[in-house]
């Protein structure tokens, strides 16, 4: 019997049916019913022997799902309800025993949450190659000078090795955030039953550990009303997506005849169906152009949950596609992002020619005025004198005269001339975190640490 007289309307069904996107899930699902099984028999509420035939259709389940030939059928609403319906055709009428104590929105929330601890793992494991990759190349650029910039200026040279391990320590907080999503995974929704828990001595304990979750949901409610973990996946794999798309905006950049610092790879490369000569950072301008999408799959989910009455409803089946898209899309740009940082050549005489570049001493000769007494506002101004006079007069700063500083500031003396040669503002930096090169070593060594 069925409570409805009719049949679902056909654009219903495409409205309401989730097995279009929701069959990733069934790994998860089979586990979990496994589990759960398992726990109905040890518990006495089925019989053993249904117990040991319910995980026989399921194994054969799994089987069929890995192997390509499950039998996917017309009415199959969702993932849940296709694999109970096949499990009941491969056992029969016991299949119908699997249900027993649970319901679908207990069943799906904990699908969801062992996806999302799967992912997390992905995640981790991707972000520890890329941030291996960071580490590896600032080793290997360790004293090469470069401009740093503010506000797209040349502002102050650093190390490449520094400006490098500036990705790392977002990559090593990245990592922090998706530790975190782990741990928000950790307690089990499943025997919370629609709601209000079921009629059943469960062990849930048992189920969670079987799963590998720590611990159970405290309360039934919340535990089919939450999507905290997928926002907080959403969350971290936005702000990752956002890291990266700095990281692609940079070598896009870089990678311009104008700046000349970087090439990367033919195999990391396109070339131009019209213009022969091209050679396009193509993978660089996607991680670039694919975090907005990460951050609209976030703000989608909050918009789904948003006011929404306790506990289910099945505006949250909207989880999902934002869920799987932002997995994907995340795992295959940090995969191409480390891919394309391996192979990545520096061109050092650009970045060391850019890096040359006087006026950002400007800086330190305004700290050596300091030095010799003159409040920092006062030698500010003196400095941005020198450096008007010198593009006026079309000179370099160390073309300019002695009487020509004195007649600045008298404290300006020869030191000012041995400040301006290569090298010497970068070693002053020598501030803790700073890019002079005694401090760039501590710092791969604690990225080093970090990562093992
Ligand atoms: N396909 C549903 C989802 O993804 C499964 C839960 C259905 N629950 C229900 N009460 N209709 O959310």
């Amino acid at each position: 019997m069925s409570r409805f007289a009719e049949p679902q309307d056909a654009a219903f069904r495409r409205l309401n049916d989730s097995i279009g996107f929701d069959w990733r899930l069934s790994p998860y699902d089979v586990d979990q019913s496994i589990a759960h099984a398992a726990m109905l028999a040890a518990q006495g509420i089925i019989s053993e022997a249904d117990g040991a035939e319910l995980r026989r259709g399921l194994e054969q389940v799994r089987q069929e799902l890995t192997d390509g030939t499950f039998p996917f059928a017309d009415g199959d609403e969702d993932i849940h309800m296709a694999i109970e319906r096949r499990v009941t055709e491969i056992v029969g009428r016991v299949g119908g025993r699997l249900h027993t104590a649970r319901s679908r929105n207990d069943q799906v929330a904990t699908d969801v949450a062992m996806f999302v601890r799967a992912h997390a793992h992905e995640a981790l494991e991707r972000l520890g190659r890329l941030g291996r990759t960071l580490v590896e190349l600032a080793e290997r650029h360790l004293d090469w000078p470069i401009p740093g910039y503010t506000h797209m200026q040349r502002a102050q040279p650093i190390y490449l090795s520094h400006h490098l391990l500036a990705y790392f320590w977002m990559v090593l907080r990245d990592m922090r955030r998706f530790e975190a999503v782990v741990a928000a995974t950790g307690r089990l929704p499943l025997g919370a039953g629609a709601l209000a828990g079921v009629n059943f001595d469960t062990d849930r304990r048992a189920v969670a550990s079987a799963l590998g979750f720590a611990g159970v949901a405290e309360n039934s409610v919340d535990a089919v009303s939450n999507r905290d973990f997928v926002l907080d996946y959403l969350a971290a794999a936005a702000t990752c997506a956002t890291h990266l798309s700095r990281l692609g905006g940079e070598i896009v950049l870089w990678s311009t005849e104008e700046y000349g610092f970087c090439e990367v790879s033919d195999a990391w490369a396109s070339g131009s169906s019209i213009m022969p000569q091209k050679k396009n950072p193509d993978a660089a301008e996607l991680l670039r152009a694919k975090a907005p999408r990460l951050v609209s799959n976030l703000v989608a989910l909050h918009g789904v949950m948003h006011g929404l009455p306790l506990t289910y409803n099945k505006d949250m089946q909207e989880d999902k596609e934002p869920l799987f898209d932002s997995a994907d899309t995340l795992e295959l740009c940090l995969d191409a992002a480390a891919g394309m940082l391996e192979t990545i050549t520096f061109t050092r005489e650009r970045l060391a020619a850019a890096a040359s570049d006087q006026f950002l001493a400007a800086t330190d000769i305004a700290d050596l005025l300091v030095r010799r007494g003159v409040p920092f506002r006062e030698a500010h101004g003196v400095v941005a004198g020198l450096v008007r006079q010198a593009l006026e007069a079309g000179k370099l700063l160390s073309d300019l005269t002695p009487e020509e500083l004195t007649a600045q500031s008298p404290a300006l003396d020869a030191e000012f001339y041995r400040l301006l040669q290569d090298g010497a503002w970068l070693e002053t930096k020598v501030s803790e975190g700073g890019t002079s090169l005694a401090r760039v070593r501590e710092q791969l060594e604690r990225a080093r640490a970090a990562l093992r």
